[in-house]
């Protein structure tokens, strides 16, 4: 079905495997579409109740947008390129079931752009991460610029942007961007057993947490935010089964809507 992607349906949770381990899994034009067609796959089918983003191989997640195709880019091309590649992280950040980036090696450049795009990160042992577009004369383009700032703060994202230097897996969860680091033959395990525990609540209001954190604001807009959408929980059937289940002392069943 797909040329640089391999995906597989396990227990509702789609793993999407990057597929170009001879080029380190790097983003091309064919894996940038194709990882478009997936996460509609992710959004439209109900079968899929959470997905994971992985690279194929022992070495690399991702190791950057495909370097060779941005020869010959004029400006606009180049702008052309971001936005369609911020398009395809908006849709992976914004979409209404968890995404989590398994990252099992290199997540460089947008590698690391991606990982970030996802809901939440875990990592093997080898992962190793940065942005190393000032080597190339470059700056992430991806939405590396904002997402690593909001989640690494001011500072620590100047010197990482600004001197391309790459940080460990262990490095990355000491600065919050990674959730947990494990052996690499445990990656996809831990991953699932994490997604498995999401998939047991509300998906509604799974949902609406990641619309309401991904509306983080430090003014009163992000509470605003939030207050409507605990309102929208009240008309869920998912929210009077699982009050009524807490009530009766049994396990709620949520049915999604
Ligand atoms: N774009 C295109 N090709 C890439 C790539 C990228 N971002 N990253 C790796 N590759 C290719 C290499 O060109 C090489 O292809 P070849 O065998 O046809 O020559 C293959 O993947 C293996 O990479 P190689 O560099 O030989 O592996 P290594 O173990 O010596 O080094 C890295 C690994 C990750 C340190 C190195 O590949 C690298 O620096 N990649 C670019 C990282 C980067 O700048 N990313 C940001 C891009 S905006």
């Amino acid at each position: 079905m797909y040329q640089t992607l391999l995906t597989s349906l396990e227990n509702e949770i789609l793993i999407i495997t990057i597929n170009r381990p001879d080029k380190l899994n790097a983003l091309n034009k064919t894996v940038m579409d194709e990882l478009n067609k997936a996460m509609d796959e992710v959004y439209n089918n109900p079968e899929i109740r959470s997905a994971i983003i992985t690279g194929a191989g022992p070495k690399a997640f991702v190791a950057g947008a495909d370097i060779s195709e941005f020869v010959g880019l004029n400006k606009e091309e180049g702008m052309v390129l971001a936005k369609k590649g911020q398009e395809l992280f908006d849709k992976i950040e914004n979409c209404p079931k968890p995404i989590l980036a398994a990252v099992n090696g290199f997540a460089l450049g947008g590698g690391c752009e991606l990982a970030l795009s996802c809901h939440f990160i875990y990592a093997s042992e080898n992962a190793k991460l940065g942005q190393p577009e000032v080597n190339l004369g470059l700056i992430p383009g991806y939405g590396g610029t904002q997402r690593l700032t909001q989640v690494l703060g001011r500072n620590r994202a100047m010197e990482l942007l600004m001197s391309g230097n790459t940080f460990t897996a262990k490095e990355a969860m000491d600065y919050g961007m990674v959730n947990n680091v494990v052996p690499a033959e445990e990656l996809i395990s831990k991953s699932k057993e994490i997604l498995m525990i999401i998939q047991s609540k509300a998906p509604v209001a799974v949902s609406k947490i990641i619309q309401c954190v991904n509306n983080f604001d430090h003014t009163q807009q992000g509470y605003e935010f939030e207050i409507e959408k605990f309102g929208d929980c009240f008309v869920t059937d998912d929210m009077k089964e699982g009050t009524s289940a807490f009530l009766e002392k049994r396990k709620a069943s949520f049915k999604g809507n």
